[in-house]
């Protein structure tokens, strides 16, 4: 853990720029929209530690896949999002001397991530090898508002000279991806142009061809005054920028803006990509870097009225949740059904922007709470429109029905190749089918179920079905060769989590099938037909729930995390050296594997998920035993055990969890933000928080709270959206305000007294 930035409840602040902290930084304050984002990248270029990032969403390469030894079955490629088009380049160079803080003495440094209005500031006094010093402030954003617009101001204060000042700003498409498997470049030109203040580059990806064309405008203003230049036009190859020469003296002032258009072909024919780019950047010039900002902050505005948690009492997480919730609307809008949500976002290339079970297992609780019902609703159709991918992985593997969801996907196909993982992370299926029961337990939204959903359970049910074996010697079914979502042992037998996920999902799909048959007999019958769904396989699914094979340990009253783990020399984390931690990085992979050591929730995982069905004494057992023992090195840990413990009444084991979960990256917990945020468990963080402290569930269609209120907070509240109602919720010590903001009354369960509360109106208890 390191804390290098300042404490406020709205704005992440640095001060005093170091080198060694600017990648962290890069990750922490950057800046997206849903639709592009980009790393906090310095305007005028740096030299010193850096990763030049910008991305758009779905625009991804399939980079040939990089293994020891080719093992059948894996995937020939690794899509990557790519890191495309720099657009925010403005070189600035004083008489002949470039502009880089890597270079020159550097005071009063400050970068400010503006949470509330969604900007990004950075100033700072540069004093150059002549001894000549400006000052500059840059304000950037990328427009909620016009998803394709970016914009900044740039000025250059001359502190203490009279002379030339050079500025430079450019689109930069020949950019490689840090992750590039064989150091390929992945992007080729297709045209650029510059025409009066404007400048075109159109780029296309190899193999994919995705184009992608950015456009940029300007004006150049002194002091409030706007100048007349002449630019002069630089081109090389992927490149295009303009140069105008100035003079500046002492005191005065000079102000670029720049307005960025990126289009690409995933929305717009390729024949049309320059003309749309042009016409949505002279919008934007139209309307001025002030007016674009101020639409963008209001848009922020609206979102924080939807999803802002309010914390008194801790500044340290009330900057932190904002923080997450900040990072998770600037990743996801839900706009487009054809995106997801990388663990990484638009923060880093590690994790290749892909998706991943994180999504349905952290991301969705989160939209479904702060959003529009159909938010979630995309989530899952996008899951539902690569079925058919899914039945094609299954059947690649050798399996002859069902579906496998892969691990790592961009477009449906599997993309990751470590054996333990494409083949054995099996239990990604579960938390497949467990989101669509979590959507429609928490929407009431039954039709999803006709539409979509049941065909999706259905063909993972198969795929379990076909997965699993009878074991003669234990009379039961088993599942052999997994890797559980603790991804530090592997080729595991009957992972307790994996073979519980597994049987649920055909309980589930058993028991919509029969309430389908019960209440709609004539969808019921569609829905057979449509599935081809034979008596025999559900009578074989009947028998596998009746008779999975669950690992236990007696001593202990446990579910065992899968067979042999006692064997294993049980030692707990808090008697391990603290220089082993994070073990990922200190020990090496035969140690880890040999220890008892676990990364992140795996039967806790499963006790989460199916909380309904343990009572909290099974839940307590398992949590004294396997907490102890988890190192949380991924950052999906913490945000579990910490709803568990507020479940448990674990206050403050719930809130030091909290504490890890929510600050992970602004602290930089397991050392390893530089590759980017961990966006995913951002959602985990509020989790924490509305499912944890706030207790939220839906049990039998009526919503239920548990408050509780870490000891060191005064109070906290945050907002509910559920079936069309808007409650807020209010939590202080033995005090809850719950308003309701519809119209229409609304009941709530609360500590397990049953509430009624009027449209517009509230209750305190
Ligand atoms: C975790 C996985 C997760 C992935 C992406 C890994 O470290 O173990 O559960 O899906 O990160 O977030």
């Amino acid at each position: 853990m390191k804390r290098y930035l300042g404490l406020d409840q709205w704005n992440i602040i640095e001060n005093d720029f170091k080198d060694e902290n600017n990648k962290v930084s890069e990750s922490i304050f950057s800046l997206g929209n849903g639709y592009m984002g980009q790393r906090a990248n310095f305007e005028e270029g740096y030299s010193g530690s850096s990763l030049q990032g910008t991305y758009m969403a779905g625009i991804y390469y399939p980079d040939k896949t990089r293994v020891g030894w080719w093992k059948n079955g894996y995937p020939e490629y690794f899509a990557k999002v790519l890191n495309s088009t720099n657009w925010i380049g403005i070189d600035i160079y004083i008489g002949d001397e470039k502009l880089d803080i890597s270079k020159c003495d550097v005071s009063e440094f400050s970068r400010i991530l503006n949470m509330k209005e969604g900007f990004l500031y950075r100033t700072f006094i540069a004093r150059l090898k002549d001894g000549n010093e400006i000052k500059i402030e840059a304000k950037r954003f990328l427009s909620i508002v016009d998803k394709e617009i970016g914009a900044i101001e740039y000025s250059i204060t001359n502190l203490n000279f009279n002379g030339d000042i050079t500025i430079s700003p450019y689109l930069d498409g020949d950019i490689k991806n840090e992750d590039s498997n064989y150091d390929e470049k992945f992007w080729d030109e297709i045209s650029k142009l510059s025409e009066d203040k404007n400048s075109y580059l159109t780029m296309k990806t190899k193999k994919s061809n995705f184009y992608l064309c950015s456009g940029m405008k300007y004006d150049i203003f002194k002091d409030d005054t706007k100048v007349k230049f002449n630019a002069q036009v630089n081109e090389k190859e992927k490149f295009i920028g303009n140069t105008i020469r100035l003079n500046l003296n002492k005191n005065e002032k000079v102000t670029i803006f720049k307005y960025v258009a990126n289009v690409t072909s995933r929305d717009v024919n390729i024949d049309d990509i320059q003309s749309v780019t042009k016409n949505i950047l002279n919008r934007a010039y139209d309307k001025g870097f002030y007016k674009l900002l101020e639409e963008h902050a209001k848009a922020w505005d609206k979102k924080w009225k939807e999803s802002d948690i309010i914390i008194t009492g801790d500044l340290a997480a009330q900057q932190a949740i904002r923080f997450n919730i900040f990072q998770l609307n600037q990743t996801y809008t839900g706009e487009d059904d054809r995106l997801n949500i990388g663990p990484k976002g638009f923060t880093g290339e590690k994790y290749g922007g892909s998706t991943y079970w994180d999504t349905e297992a952290y991301c969705i609780p989160f939209y479904l709470s702060t959003a529009n019902q159909k938010i979630s609703k995309n989530l899952l159709i996008y899951r539902y429109k690569q079925l058919e991918k899914a039945k094609e992985n299954a059947k690649k593997l050798g399996y002859k029905k069902g579906a496998l969801y892969p691990m790592v996907t961009m477009n449906g196909e599997e993309c990751h190749n470590e054996w333990e993982i494409t083949f054995e992370e099996i239990h990604r299926n579960g938390a497949i089918a467990y989101a669509i029961y979590n959507y429609v337990n928490y929407t009431g939204d039954k039709d999803y179920l006709t539409e979509y959903g049941l065909d999706v359970l259905v063909e993972i049910s198969r795929f379990w079905e076909e997965r699993v074996n009878y074991s003669d010697a234990k009379g039961k079914y088993v599942i052999l060769g997994v890797t559980g979502p603790n991804e530090y042992e592997n080729n595991v037998n009957n992972n307790w989590y994996t073979n519980r996920i597994a049987a649920w999902t055909m309980e589930y799909t058993l028991e919509v099938l029969l309430k389908l048959k019960d209440e709609a007999p004539q969808k019921y019958n569609d829905c057979i037909k449509k599935l081809k769904l034979k008596e025999c396989e559900v009578n074989k699914w009947k028998d596998i729930i009746k008779n999975m094979y669950y690992p236990m340990d007696e001593k202990f009253n446990i579910f065992l995390q899968q067979d042999g783990y006692m064997d294993k020399e049980q030692i707990l984390v808090k008697d391990l050296p603290k220089e082993n931690l994070p073990l990922g990085k200190h020990w090496s992979w035969d140690r880890i594997l040999r220890s008892c050591f676990i990364k992140q929730a795996d039967v806790l995982q499963g006790l989460y998920f199916l909380g309904h069905l343990y009572d909290d004494n099974t839940i307590r057992r398992n949590y004294e035993f396997y907490e102890p023992r988890t190192v949380h090195e991924s950052s999906l840990s913490p945000c579990i055990h910490s709803i568990l413990a507020s479940r448990l009444g674990m206050n403050y084991k719930a809130y030091e969890m909290y504490l890890q979960t929510s600050r992970l990256d602004i602290d930089n917990y397991n050392d390893d933000t530089e590759d980017g945020c961990h966006i995913t468990s951002m959602a985990g963080t509020w989790m924490s928080i509305v499912e944890g402290f706030g207790g939220l569930k839906v049990k039998n269609d009526v919503l239920t709270l548990n408050p509780s209120i870490p000891e060191k907070w005064e109070t906290f509240s945050f907002n509910i959206m559920y079936r069309g109602f808007l409650l807020k919720i209010r939590v202080e010590k033995n005090h809850v305000k719950i308003s309701n903001d519809s119209d229409k009354e609304i009941q709530v369960v609360v500590k397990d007294n049953l509430y009624t509360i009027l449209g517009k109106k509230a209750i305190e208890i």
